[in-house]
């Protein structure tokens, strides 16, 4: 198959001026790229590996793990979730101390969840919409089970946040809404604000899933007056495979919520081995068990090359970058079947990009096997193209175009018609 570059087809000549152009385009540097005819449109699932994450590897395991052995604890790693959590706190609009890295997104949202619907006692109804990610309706489901609520399920077109839905939904019975605020699949993006006003209006609290938006969306908890969120680190933010997620809570709430899981990590204090839990107090009470350093210490340096970048920088690109990408689809993919999946208004757009063709699982396996494109598939017919501005150039998106374009004109992806795989 042709690789490109494409250079004749058109958008060609646009897509290298914007590359000129751009102010975050020696960021691509800082991450290791090893093929450059691979096109990765895949970080909003596994972030790129950042050069400055393997040298931190290096000194968790080589000086501090081998030489310095469990003296590390007292140099560094005992409070290393609460540092990249008030690293990480500019990026999420919060003040030191409002957040932790901790945990997984299921377990910290199950924590925070659980611990909303114990600030409303009396309250029984938990509301969220159909854009969710699975995970959290599964976790909300199972705590509006064990608490004897019921989880409202707001209907949406399938790409637009069902507003007046949620709307109509929440009442005064209502202990907490949680939603996605960039979802999944469509990249929808929610305006904190609004909903969390709507929320509040009716005396619920809210959680945000800002797995989709950390780091390449501003966020601005604290203006927008958020009580509790939670996010992935190994999107946008380069954690690394399975890197431990964030959690934030706002700081006048901290003490008058309850980690369910009363584990020693969130005990006030943890070395005096008592057999009675006290939890501490502030931010740390919502951690459970020892972290793992050689997954939480790299993430460190993805975060430092989003604080480098700027988030305004950051989101100008990516606004940039999902636009002209919309255009080239519209161009050269919408003859072919596709259709766009996202919302057209980028004010309503995170950093991905969604096409729905009813061909779309051979075509993104003829994509990663034959086209040297990453994108990644969601059933039942969408193929996600992430955004990455810290990594990804325009050429890229328009290579990956027009290899699609390809693939579809030359019937490459009917040889994956019956194609398994695992991970989508
Ligand atoms: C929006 C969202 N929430 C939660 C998760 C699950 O996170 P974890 O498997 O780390 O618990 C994902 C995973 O991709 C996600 O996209």
């Amino acid at each position: 198959m042709d690789l490109g570059p494409f250079t004749d087809s058109p958008g060609f000549d646009e897509a290298a001026q914007l590359d000129t152009d751009d102010a975050l385009a020696g960021f691509r540097d800082r991450y290791v790229i090893t093929d450059a005819d691979l096109v990765y449109l895949d970080g909003n699932s596994l972030g790129r590996l950042p050069s400055r994450a393997t040298q931190i590897v290096d000194e968790v395991t080589i000086n501090q793990w081998g030489e310095r052995l469990i003296r590390s604890w007292n140099e560094g790693w005992w409070t290393l979730h609460l540092e990249i959590g008030d690293q990480l706190a500019p990026i999420l609009g919060a003040l030191p101390g409002e957040a932790i890295v901790s945990d997984s997104t299921s377990v910290n949202l199950y924590k925070l969840a659980n611990a909303a619907l114990g600030a409303r006692p009396g309250r029984k109804k938990i509301v969220t919409d159909d854009l969710n990610f699975p995970t959290d309706v599964y976790v909300l489901d199972g705590l509006a089970e064990s608490h004897g609520a019921d989880l409202v399920v707001v209907e949406s077109d399938g790409v637009t946040g069902p507003i007046d839905g949620l709307r109509s939904a929440i009442d005064d019975d209502t202990a907490l809404v949680s939603l996605s605020h960039t979802v999944f699949k469509s990249g929808y993006t929610y305006d904190l604000a609004t909903v969390t006003e709507i929320a509040h209006d009716a005396g619920a609290l809210v959680l945000w899933d800002c797995s989709h938006s950390v780091g390449v969306v501003p966020i601005d908890f604290d203006s927008a007056g958020i009580d509790l969120a939670v996010g992935c680190t190994y999107k946008y933010l380069n954690g690394g495979p399975g890197s431990p997620a964030w959690l934030y809570v706002r700081s006048n709430l901290q003490d008058k919520l309850t980690n369910p899981i009363t584990a020693w990590w969130g005990h006030a204090e943890p070395f005096e081995f008592g057999l009675d839990y006290e939890p501490v107090g502030g931010i740390r009470r919502f951690h459970t068990g020892t972290m793992p350093i050689l997954s939480l210490a790299p993430i460190a340096a993805g975060v430092q090359d989003v604080l480098d970048a700027g988030m305004d920088q950051i989101r100008a690109k990516s606004e940039a970058m999902s636009e002209y990408m919309i255009r080239q689809v519209d161009t050269h993919l919408k003859p072919l079947g596709f259709e766009l999946a996202s919302p057209r208004d980028v004010g309503q757009r995170g950093s991905h990009v969604s096409i729905s063709h009813e061909m779309a699982w051979p075509i993104t396996r003829a994509l990663v096997e034959r086209a040297q494109v990453i994108p990644d598939f969601r059933t039942p017919d969408n193929i996600r193209f992430g955004i990455a501005p810290l990594y990804n150039t325009f050429t890229e998106v328009h290579t990956a175009v027009q290899r699609t374009k390809r693939v579809v004109e030359s019937g490459a992806h009917t040889r994956y018609l019956d194609a398994e795989a695992t991970v989508t």
